[in-house]
């Protein structure tokens, strides 16, 4: 038989219980931040078609041609989803979800590419994301943003502690004539790129200007400027977004070439960055993707969202030693066994109805030994239901961790009596 170790697979990892209240923490600042902007949550299958993100994501890119989960399902091609905004459009075309007006959705959870893994980048990782269908902006491009830099603060980060990045990549037509140019531009300079950007080059030349490649930086820097090819409309659009960031005090730097890994995007897209987590920068990217819906089969409609990385989010957050969840109990609840054990049992529930967080003592009979087990625990309180407080019909209550000392109070009374012990 097989016996040897089974371990977690490549690129995927396990949240312990000493990192999942750092993650409840995030959770709760999300259903806060998405209540207060009014988002509604939507949840959606982790398994979809490949053609949806073929289609919608684009063929070309990274995401989609190297690194789908794709696997044949009698006879359909399916996948595990690489990103959120794909499959909420499937499913609010299905449902017709937009029939009565525009709507702003928020979805969290896993999200799978086989990427090659490293600090800040999993074949597993989870998204937070927004979107917003059927609003033409820019006010609402600037809600968007203000989300993510409110769940920020909410979750201790300063303002600063990461930048805002925006750009404006026009509409269709006038990225396909900047295309044009800048391809122009790459074949002059032919001879100094690398197979990488020799690929882009014909298949997605925004997308050489992403390179990292530092031989390559001072031709990118040269290139022609997406901007200078936009239209009246789109740069109205593109300059009233920045007014309104500047109105509610949202510092940004303008990244001519911000292009966004995924092909659905046009007008504005932003990214809020950190210099603090090594090549894995980005903790939160987004921008607008006016005609999906319609790529997709609904009824045309502009739309805009964010996805933020959570594992960045909150490895950038412990690094930072903000989020520090107290999940202490109040009560560690001992007994010496036998009727004492049935009556702590009897307490113990009666305590928990009234909202506090019990932990029964098991094991060692020894009160001492007890009494370690509560101080290791990190209980505020100790409370003994031993031979003479059941004749008596009360509990000993110590104060563990202040100077209150030792009271008896008769069992009945102890959960409202832990109120008056609180402060
Ligand atoms: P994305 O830029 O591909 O956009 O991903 C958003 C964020 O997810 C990234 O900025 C990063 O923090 C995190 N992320 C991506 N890949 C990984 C990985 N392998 N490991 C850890 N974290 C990762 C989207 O997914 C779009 N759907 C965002 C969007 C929504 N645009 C409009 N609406």
């Amino acid at each position: 038989m097989d016996n040897s170790k089974i371990q977690v697979l490549t690129g995927m990892h396990d949240i312990l219980p000493a990192e999942a209240g750092i993650w409840r923490a995030f959770e709760s600042a999300v259903a806060e931040v998405t209540r207060e902007y009014g988002y509604e949550q939507i949840r959606t299958p982790l398994l979809e078609e490949t053609r949806l993100f073929v289609r919608s994501i684009g063929e070309e890119t990274d995401v989609v041609g190297k690194e789908m989960y794709t696997f044949d399902d009698n006879g359909t091609s399916v996948s595990l989803r690489p990103e959120g905004t794909a499959s909420c459009l499937r499913a609010v075309i299905e449902a017709n979800y937009l029939y009565d007006g525009p709507k702003k959705l928020w979805y969290m959870g896993p999200m799978f590419r086989h990427e090659r893994p490293q600090k800040g980048r999993y074949r597993q990782f989870h998204q937070f994301g927004i979107e917003a269908l059927g609003f033409e902006g820019p006010d609402i491009d600037v809600e968007i943003v203000a989300v993510g830099r409110a769940l920020f603060r909410k979750l201790g980060f300063k303002d600063g502690d990461l930048s805002l990045e925006i750009n404006s990549l026009g509409n269709k037509e006038e990225r396909a004539l900047y295309r044009e140019k800048l391809v122009e531009y790459l074949k002059k300079h032919e001879s100094i790129l690398d197979e990488d950007s020799k690929r882009r080059m014909t298949t997605n030349p925004l997308r050489v200007l992403d390179t990292k490649n530092p031989e390559l930086q001072e031709m990118c820097e040269k290139a022609p400027k997406l901007i200078e090819s936009l239209g009246e409309e789109s740069l109205a659009h593109y300059e009233e977004f920045k007014e309104y960031l500047t109105a509610l005090g949202i510092a940004y730097v303008e990244n001519p070439r911000l292009v966004r890994g995924l092909d659905y995007y046009n007008q504005t897209v932003f990214e809020w960055t950190t210099t603090e987590l090594g090549s894995q920068a980005t903790v939160l990217g987004g921008g607008r993707y006016n005609g999906l819906i319609g790529d997709l089969g609904g009824k045309d409609q502009p739309a805009i969202g964010f996805a933020l990385g959570i594992e960045r989010l909150l490895l950038l957050a412990t690094q930072k030693g903000l989020i520090n969840p107290s999940e202490e109990p109040d009560v560690y609840l001992m007994h010496q066994d036998g009727k004492t054990k049935m009556a702590a049992f009897q307490l113990a529930e009666k305590l928990r109805e009234a909202g506090w967080t019990v932990l029964m003592h098991y094991g060692s009979k020894k009160l001492k030994n007890q009494f370690q087990k509560a101080n290791q625990s990190g209980a505020r309180w100790g409370v003994v239901v031993g031979e003479s407080e059941l004749e008596k019909g009360v509990a000993a209550l110590k104060d563990l961790k202040g100077d209150k000392g030792q009271v008896e109070v008769a069992m009945g009374e102890l959960p409202a009596f832990l109120k008056t012990w609180k402060s």
